[in-house]
């Protein structure tokens, strides 16, 4: 199967030396990749891992035209005000019949319905297993595994910045000491008030709420509160009667529709909601048929967002 990437930064790359180890037995080929300043490359016999880049085409459109490539891959960088210009390159896939798998939570937390419709309609399908858990099996899961459920609401401890920013100042540093934790760790986003403020929870959490739930809502209409006001005093108070602090996304439906909330949490510092640290995330599923059930992963990084990709690739080309 022939790939177009749209996009070749960290999961880009590691995309491509995930399909590198798997070639002998997953004939997947990159056969273009094009960014926003770096150029463009594209070779029907595929690329290297690490492509020379040439001149920009001057459009994705034609991109999408010249490599003529099964599935597309978008993989730009978030856009949390719109989503945009990644919802736009996944309609210019659909429209060229190519299947489109996405790591960018964008297109999913602002026009997921819409993309799914619009799919449908060209015959395509549009994945996005790496875009809220790096990976982790979520949408897959419920997809493949969990046939004739409801999902009633869900739980989530989704923000790997919180966290460190939390857990520093359990230790006694400052808010702004914590995230220059989150930062030397890579997981801080270069504006950190996106992480602290709630932001990147909100858009996970309309994400997850919109694939699962069908809500067909857009981060700006989660009611959310981040961790900001939060300092080491107060949480060594919390500490001191066994309690902590977690940035928690929650869904519930309720006879008005989805509801989507973001809150930093005072909760039992044994609570499993609290039980992640660094960039470990967990999710709680509320369903009718099978109770509470939950994923979470250990620390995930490039490799397991990598994976995500790859899940999602097999599943396409298995039809
Ligand atoms: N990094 C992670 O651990 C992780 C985990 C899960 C999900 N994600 C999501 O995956 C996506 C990619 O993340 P990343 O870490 O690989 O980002 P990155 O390293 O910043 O790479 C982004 C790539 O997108 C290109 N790009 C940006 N706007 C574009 C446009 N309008 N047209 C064409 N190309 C464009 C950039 O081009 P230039 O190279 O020219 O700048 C770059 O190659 C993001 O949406 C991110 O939120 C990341």
């Amino acid at each position: 199967m022939k790939l177009a990437l749209i996009g070749y930064g960290k999961v880009a790359r590691a995309f491509a030396r995930l399909l590198e180890k798997k070639r002998a037995s997953y004939p997947f080929r990159i056969v273009g990749a094009h960014t926003l300043r770096h150029g463009t490359a594209i070779d029907p016999k595929g690329l290297a891992a690490d492509p020379v880049f040439g001149p920009p085409v001057a459009s994705v459109e034609e991109f999408l035209d010249r490599t003529r490539a099964e599935v597309a891959l978008e993989l730009t960088t978030l856009n949390p005000e719109s989503g945009e210009p990644a919802i736009s390159h996944i309609r210019a896939a659909f429209a060229r019949g190519q299947h489109v798998i996405t790591s960018n939570k964008g297109p999913v937390a602002f026009a997921y319905a819409e993309l799914r419709d619009e799919a449908a309609r060209a015959g395509v399908m549009f994945r996005h297993e790496a875009a809220v858990m790096d990976g982790t099996p979520v949408f897959n899961l419920v997809r493949n595994n969990l046939p004739g459920v409801e999902i009633k609401g869900f739980a989530g401890a989704l923000n790997s910045t919180s966290k460190v920013v939390v857990q520093s100042m359990l230790k006694g540093r400052s808010f702004e000491e914590g995230v220059e934790d989150a930062r030397a760790l890579g997981v801080a986003e270069a504006d950190a008030s996106f992480d602290t403020e709630g932001w990147d929870s909100a858009a996970k959490a309309a994400a997850l709420a919109n694939v699962l739930m069908d809500a067909r809502l857009t981060p700006h209409a989660v009611d959310r509160r981040g961790i900001g006001r939060l300092t080491p005093e107060r949480l060594a108070l919390l500490k001191a009667s066994g309690k902590t602090v977690v940035l928690v996304s929650r869904a519930r439906r309720t006879p008005a529709g989805v509801k989507l909330r973001v809150r930093a949490e005072v909760l039992p510092a044994d609570d499993l909601l609290a039980a992640m640290y660094g960039t470990s995330n967990l999710l709680i599923l509320d369903t009718d048929l099978m109770g509470e059930i939950g994923v979470f992963t250990l620390q995930p990084g490039l490799k397991q967002t990598a994976y995500g990709l790859f899940s999602d690739l097999v599943d396409i080309a298995r039809g």
